[in-house]
């Protein structure tokens, strides 16, 4: 069966044929991110960082700021598991220095991060794991010639949050996919407002209706504001007692739009 982009609430059941092993579809039908009604909206018109904030390239020297950043942005009762080691954080500038992005405020302080890697169409499109795709976070499942950019993840702190600091780092991030020939970019996305609905609705269920606008997901609305669309439900994505393990596979398509 082919995979079809939900685009509001009303469709909801192509929504639920697509978890798990149906993923894979969607290699068969590249196109299936175009046409939808968010593609025309964008997330992509100009949008001014607050005064003095610099989006740059991540450098090494970052990365005391990024830890302490990542506990700001998962307080307790999220863990450690949510904080990248030193070893890490490291591999990812050995792996695709590129790919990695921060902004810091007028005073110099880190207030957003963001961590990508390149994987093939079927990696990315095939039901997968966070630690799977990741290479247990250290990025070593990098493929240089991959055809799809990989959102591994994204913190903006949140005491600026809402202010288009992620929607910069989005932007720079498609730009970078468009310059190195990437077809789309992909995440699987948490969907932290689910463990509060868990009982009425499936996680499927759930994504239909930040879909539809319906539920705002503190997360995915704010995703979905940006031009992606979801392609199904990734369930045993990643321990997280917000999303109890499940994500949206989110994507963009980078091609055939300005
Ligand atoms: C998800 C997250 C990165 C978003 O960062 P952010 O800087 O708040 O996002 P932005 O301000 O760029 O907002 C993006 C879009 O969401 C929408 N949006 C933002 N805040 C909103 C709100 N309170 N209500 C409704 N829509 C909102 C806007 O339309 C905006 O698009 P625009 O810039 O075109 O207007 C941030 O909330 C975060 O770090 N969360 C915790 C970690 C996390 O869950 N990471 C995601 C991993 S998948």
């Amino acid at each position: 069966m082919r995979l079809r982009v939900v685009a509001n609430h009303e469709r909801t059941i192509p929504m639920a044929e697509m978890s798990s092993g149906r993923l894979a579809a969607l290699q068969d039908h590249p196109d299936e991110c175009q046409g939808n009604q968010s593609a025309t909206r964008e997330g992509e018109a100009p949008r001014q960082l607050p005064r003095g904030y610099v989006l740059r390239q991540r450098v090494n020297q970052d990365h005391e700021e990024i830890q302490s950043l990542l506990r700001r942005a998962y307080p307790p009762p999220h863990g450690s598991e949510c904080v990248w080691s030193m070893a890490a954080l490291e591999q990812h500038l050995q792996h695709f220095p590129e790919g990695q992005f921060v902004i810091q405020d007028a005073d110099a302080v880190l207030r957003a991060t963001s961590t990508t890697l390149r994987v093939g169409r079927e990696r990315a499109f095939s039901p997968h794991t966070w630690m799977a795709i990741t290479g247990m976070g250290t990025l070593s499942t990098h493929d240089p010639a991959g055809e799809i950019l990989y959102g591994v993840n994204i913190a903006v702190d949140p005491d600026c949050q809402g202010r288009g600091l992620a929607h910069a780092l989005y932007r720079t991030r498609f730009e970078l996919g468009r310059r190195l020939g990437c077809s789309a970019f992909a995440a699987g996305a948490r969907i932290p407002g689910f463990h509060s609905m868990a009982g009425q609705f499936s996680p499927e269920e759930y994504v239909a209706r930040v879909i539809g606008g319906e539920i705002f997901d503190p997360t995915l609305s704010k995703q979905l504001a940006l031009g992606f669309h979801v392609v199904g439900v990734l369930p045993d994505y990643a321990y997280d007692h917000e999303t109890l393990g499940h994500a949206a596979l989110i994507v963009k398509n980078l091609r055939g739009e300005g």
